[in-house]
């Protein structure tokens, strides 16, 4: 009999490396006690949280609690199945009118989790004889939504316009494109040049879907992410979000202006064939994303927060992923992942907690500390952050 675990020898003999040399486990953390959206308590100790995705705070946010409890005492715990049979309550349509009109657009799909949405728009409207003209480091579920869908898939090189170009003018004359961008890139932080990505698409007869998980409720002047910062909202397709990040439970979706839209709901498998989410869920999303329409101090608050963080690590002489801050992430280059794990293992100790990452997850083989700011970071904390940042660094000789 072949062991079908042979294939991950490689990957146990590497891990168990890395823990030989006494190292915590960098991927096995238990936050004992969740204090605020910016402090837990993790092997006892009070760590500051700068490795979550909640970019705008809102998880413990009063009103979006208070949603949440009202639906699970008057909705229950589950719907217990499909939003096509007994799984669309008062509750979906709302979070999804919610969507609407934070973004603007006409329809709005609400998925069981992000990855779900991307595995399900991608697959759905690019079938086996059509294109996916893709960035080289796309997320994992937009790589699985276009295997899921057997098109024909074209990589070009991170962020470059022209490559872009060239891909597009390789592909069958009258085959579906569909262009595939996020508005910015998780690993490095960095945003993509949508504006010029989306004239060249346009102009080689490309559908484009952007996916937005990390820019929502932060990026642009009501929120709505990259393409709205670059002014190219009216040119985008689909743009795919996430309820897992600055909305602050869990969740995905899709907003699109096609007028066709609607009829995904009856032949996207991944919004099909699984449950909705609880009532409670889409209750603290859609309270949540109300708010986040009206949060312009916590947005500049955040900026504020990126760009102190950034100049203060390139201070230390950190080698940061961007030149210039561009996001609510920071990432930090390690030089290798032994380094990286002692680093990651030595801010823990100092009471921080940022997240390793490695590949496959990072490009180019990157070792990276990532951080996400919060809004609801003080500046006093950003200043502790860096305090942090210098007593590793120097106890590890990273600087
Ligand atoms: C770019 C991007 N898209 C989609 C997702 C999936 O989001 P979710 O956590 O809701 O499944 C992520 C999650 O990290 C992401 O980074």
């Amino acid at each position: 009999m072949t062991d079908l675990f042979s294939k991950f020898d490689e990957l146990i003999a590497l891990r168990e490396g890395l823990l030989s040399s006494g190292v915590t486990d960098p991927f096995n953390l238990v936050m004992e006690k969740v204090e605020s959206p910016t402090v837990a308590i993790c092997n006892g100790r009070r760590t500051i949280l700068l490795g979550t995705y909640n970019y705008m705070g809102m998880t413990f946010d009063p009103d979006v609690i208070a949603a949440g409890k009202k639906a699970l005492d008057e909705f229950g715990s589950g719907t217990t199945g499909s939003r096509v049979l007994n799984g669309t309550y008062v509750g979906h349509r709302a979070v999804e009118d919610a969507l609407k009109d934070f973004y603007a657009m006409d329809h709005a799909m609400v998925f069981s989790t992000g990855y779900q949405a991307n595995l399900g728009i991608i697959s759905t409207i690019a079938g086996k004889d059509d294109y996916i003209i893709l960035d080289i480091d796309s997320h994992a579920s937009i790589y699985d939504g276009c295997a899921m869908g057997n098109a024909q898939i074209v990589p070009f090189r991170h962020n470059d316009v022209e490559a872009l170009e060239k891909r597009l003018k390789r592909v069958p004359q009258g085959a579906g494109k569909l262009v595939v961008l996020e508005g910015v890139y998780s690993m490095l932080g960095d945003i993509a040049p949508l504006k010029e990505m989306i004239v060249v698409s346009k102009a080689n007869g490309a559908m484009v879907l952007v996916d937005e998980a990390h820019s929502m409720g932060f990026i642009g002047e009501n929120g709505r992410g990259v393409a709205e910062a670059q002014g190219v909202m009216d040119d985008v397709d689909f743009i795919i979000g996430t309820f897992s990040k600055s909305v602050g439970t869990v969740g995905g979706f899709c907003v699109s202006n096609h007028p066709k839209f609607e009829i995904l709901r009856l032949v996207c498998r991944p919004y099909v064939f699984t449950a909705s989410l609880p009532p409670s869920v889409v209750a603290t999303a859609a309270t949540s994303i109300r708010k986040l329409m009206d949060s312009a101090d916590k947005r500049a608050h955040l900026w504020e927060n990126s760009k102190r963080l950034h100049a203060g690590l390139r201070q230390l002489g950190f080698k940061l992923g961007t030149d210039e801050p561009q996001s609510a992430i920071i990432a930090v280059i390690m030089p290798d992942l032994e380094t990286g794990a002692a680093m990651w293992e030595a801010l823990l100790k100092e009471g921080l907690y940022v997240n390793l990452a490695r590949p496959p997850a990072t490009p180019a083989g990157m070792t990276l500390l990532r951080c996400s700011l919060c809004a609801e970071h003080s500046s006093d904390q950003v200043e502790e952050i860096l305090g942090m940042f210098a007593a590793a660094g120097r106890a590890t000789g990273c600087i």
